[in-house]
């Protein structure tokens, strides 16, 4: 089938090259001439595993190409993929100006049936807006507006395995209107999603609005867990339980499971802190207070400053002339995604505590580099604290101690000898509890992990 995907961000690519592979004929455009740039010169300016080879074994053959042209990628697709950024808007609400620029264009050109996807993640009704969006383009050139219909898919990939997750997965959701054009919609979407049915129907059909909320509330309900977790980690700290062995007690119910149950530094992304926000204002827009919404970002906004709030415990408040080596800038492992990602406030904390901080992390490096200019912006004093090497043992390098922020495999279990050799003092705050108190303590290291009874 002739697909466009408008956006060539995180989920843009992935939809895109993923759909390639199933043999789909993808046009994929962005209005952003540098990334399309890198992708149209071989490279791909995100880190996914498995995404490169993907993108190059697909534009071989033909399959998928890379633009800034507009009016070209209208023309292309039979179906097209809103797949641009909704960030979040001053008051917390999603900013839908993207979707809705995105929306215009394709009204602006198409001349032929079009099934519009929004993939985006947007708040109920946006397929309204979408709609209302292109009927006013069509109609200002005297077309019908029965030539499209909106169709809701949104993306439940996770970043760091968002080629797996979408070639495999979990459920596919597809809310259609129930109007001709809704049904003839719904037919194209399942003939492109076939191929990820094969071995057992994974789609679940609803009404678009149904499909909307579905998105909002897997992110809400998975930062819940989070925050409900810190929460209890937090509680164990004070009461001297073991958040580990708690966190095995319960996820042992099957009602619960052990999904989703470690605490840490809070979430981060560029999904869960800007959709629960999101779904909160959506349920006020409606009158409607979501109080477990608003508990959850106010846990997860203090559970990034557990961390500085143990080190200012082991060391007081003044920390100056000392030295941090942070492992895992990210906001999680496998991705080079540095929004909102906890390490940030880290980073910012113990500078403003008049800290050094030398950081490493496998992929992030160059991304954390533009977050922390931003970050920095106006305090350059305050940005030169900061540095990063290419090796993790060299952030050790007489530091005062290690902070763990991310959970990559290779921090998992470094030498520890080495580890104690190269650092000032042998201690370790662990944001991610990648280590066992016990043997940290077998080993002479001063160990502060969350909820671990320290
Ligand atoms: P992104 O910021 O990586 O990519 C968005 C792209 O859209 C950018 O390259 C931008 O230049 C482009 N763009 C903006 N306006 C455009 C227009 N009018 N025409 C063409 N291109 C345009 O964003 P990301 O992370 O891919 O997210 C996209 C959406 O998917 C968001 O709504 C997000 O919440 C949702 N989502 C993201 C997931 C993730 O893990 N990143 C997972 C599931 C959903």
């Amino acid at each position: 089938m002739k697909v466009t995907i408008i956006g060539s961000g995180y989920v843009g690519l992935v939809t895109g090259a993923c759909l390639a592979e199933q043999g789909n004929n993808i046009f994929c455009v962005d209005v952003d001439p540098k990334k399309i740039e890198i992708l149209n010169s071989g490279g791909v300016p995100i880190y996914e595993p498995g995404l490169k080879e993907m993108i190059e074994r697909n534009r071989a053959a033909g399959r998928l190409q890379f633009s800034t042209d507009i009016a070209a990628s209208v023309a292309h697709g039979d179906i097209q993929f809103i797949a641009v950024g909704t960030p979040p808007d001053e008051d917390g609400s999603a900013d839908l100006q993207y979707v809705v620029a995105a929306a215009r264009n394709i009204g602006r050109h198409m001349t032929t049936p079009k099934v519009i996807v929004d993939k985006s993640t947007v708040p109920v009704g946006t397929a309204d807006k979408v709609s209302a969006a292109i009927t006013e383009e069509l109609e200002k050139r005297g077309l019908s507006p029965e030539l499209c219909s909106v169709v809701s898919n949104p993306e439940f990939l996770k970043e760091g395995a968002a080629v797996e997750d979408f070639m495999r997965p979990d459920r596919i959701v597809i809310g259609t209107e129930s109007t001709p054009a809704g049904m003839r919609a719904k037919e194209q979407m399942r003939k492109l999603y076939a191929p990820f049915n094969r071995h057992h129907e994974r789609t679940y059909y609803m009404d678009v609005k149904s499909a909307e909320l579905t998105k909002y509330a897997a992110n809400a309900m998975l930062a819940t867990r989070i925050s409900f977790m810190n929460e209890l980690a937090n509680l164990a700290d004070l009461v001297g339980a073991d958040i580990e062995a708690v966190r095995q007690g319960i996820g042992s119910d099957s009602r619960i499971g052990f999904g989703f149950l470690y605490p840490g530094t809070g979430y981060g992304g560029s999904c869960f802190p800007k959709d629960v926000s999101a779904l909160s204002k959506t349920a006020k827009e409606h009158g409607r207070d979501l109080k477990i919404l608003d508990a959850v970002e106010a846990v997860n906004e203090l559970q990034k400053y557990t961390l500085v709030q143990k080190i200012e415990k082991r060391f007081g408040k003044d920390l100056k002339g000392m030295k941090f080596a942070l492992w895992g800038l990210a906001f999680k492992p496998n991705t080079d995604d540095m929004r909102e990602a906890p390490s940030r406030v880290i980073i910012a904390e113990l500078v403003k505590r008049g800290a050094q901080v030398v950081a490493h992390d496998p992929v992030a490096m160059p991304e954390a580099g533009h977050a922390l200019e931003v970050d920095f912006k106006g305090n350059p004093d305050g940005l030169k604290q900061v540095s990063m090497v290419d090796n993790p043992m060299n952030a050790l390098d007489g530091a005062d101690a290690l902070v763990i922020v991310t959970e990559w495999k290779a921090f998992r279990s470094p030498d520890f000898e080495q580890v104690m050799q190269k650092l000032k003092r042998p201690v370790i705050f662990d944001g991610r509890n990648l280590y066992e108190p016990q043997s940290m303590q077998e080993l002479g290291i001063e160990y502060f992990g969350i909820g671990r009874h320290n």
